[in-house]
């Protein structure tokens, strides 16, 4: 064993001696052109990201962060920020003028805004709330500190929050403060107005169920289908819990409702967030969430092709 060690030294030397100080100064500078050119194509990615603004199928608009100033005025807002338990200051720009001007007022009679993220993160947020609450685009910290947040909730995850991240007006209307971070997508490169049965129609539970698996999947759109999905359809940040085995087929029902209510108990280091704590009768939500997801053992799409989804 020893001797194949030193041999292998050996090899290993000889070899080193062959570069000579013309290889070594050509090798140099290949890697000085790789590490330019990654540069210049982290720069390009940064520069040439666009958010995608689409009404149902339509792409409509084609906007760079910082043309939103064209829409909108900018503006500096303090919130509670959820993911880190703390005050903090954005420099973002109201949501309702920017959408008036992409869409034109009809968005205000449409059904959700489904935002998609760079890390596969896509809630679907009901109009009705950005018209009843003071929502924001915000493009970077007010104190030029670097856009990224320490994220408490998926175990300490630092993650960037641009081209741009959805901040709500949470210290005007505290009530928002109950929900968590759901309706906070960060890393938004689109915004698309939908309708959710259209969009979505492989969530639907089945026909004539409980009114416990209707709370169950109207909860399951608001805490959930951001990160995963039912039969192929919701965001693609986490596993799919129904399709070809639903969840509650392979996990112990102790275990599924232990894991929702607080995986890190069950998984070391996972990133999965608790349901949020502040989430009002939080066990009776928690409850019909996996009413829901048992219904869906029945309904079984078979996902659409990769490349087929929008
Ligand atoms: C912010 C994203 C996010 C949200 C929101 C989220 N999850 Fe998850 N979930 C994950 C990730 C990531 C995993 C994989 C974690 C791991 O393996 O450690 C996961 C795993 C799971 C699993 C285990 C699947 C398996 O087969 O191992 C279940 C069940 C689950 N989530 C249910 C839910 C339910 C129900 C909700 C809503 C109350 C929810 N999740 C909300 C990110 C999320």
């Amino acid at each position: 064993m020893e001797r194949d060690q030193k041999h292998f030294l050996n090899w290993h030397c000889n070899h080193h001696s062959c570069i000579t100080p013309y290889c070594r100064c050509l090798i140099l500078s290949v890697c000085l052109m790789i590490g330019l050119i990654h540069l210049a194509h982290a720069q390009a990615d940064a520069m040439d990201t666009f958010i995608k603004f689409k009404n149902q199928d339509n792409v409509v608009q084609l906007l760079k962060p910082e043309e939103l100033n064209t829409f909108s005025r900018q503006t500096i807002l303090n919130i509670f920020e959820v993911h880190e338990r703390r005050e903090r200051q954005y420099k973002a720009y109201p949501v309702q003028p920017v959408l008036d001007r992409i869409f034109g007022q009809g968005w205000r009679a449409a059904d959700e805004i489904v935002f998609s993220c760079k890390d596969g993160y896509q809630p679907s947020i009901p109009v009705a709330k950005f018209l009843a609450y003071d929502a924001y685009l915000a493009v970077a910290s007010a104190d030029g500190s670097p856009f990224i947040l320490d994220n408490t909730l998926q175990n300490h995850e630092v993650v960037e929050l641009g081209p741009v991240y959805l901040v709500w007006d949470n210290l005007k209307f505290p009530i928002l403060l109950a929900e968590g971070a759901a309706d906070m997508p960060y890393q938004i490169i689109g915004i698309e107005l939908a309708a959710f049965a259209t969009r979505f129609p492989g969530m639907f539970p089945p026909a004539r169920v409980s009114a416990e698996v209707k709370r169950g999947f109207l909860h399951f759109r608001k805490y959930c289908m951001a990160c995963h999905t039912i039969n192929g359809q919701g965001g693609g940040k986490a596993p799919e819990l129904n399709y070809p085995i639903s969840v509650t087929e392979y996990f112990k029902p102790e275990y599924l409702k232990r894991w929702i209510d607080d995986p890190a108990s069950l998984r070391y280091n996972t990133t999965m967030p608790a349901l949020a704590a502040e989430i009002p009768e939080r066990e009776k939500v928690l409850e019909e969430i996996i009413a829901y997801l048992t219904a869906m053992q029945r309904v079984k799409h078979t996902p659409p092709a990769k490349n087929s989804k929008k």
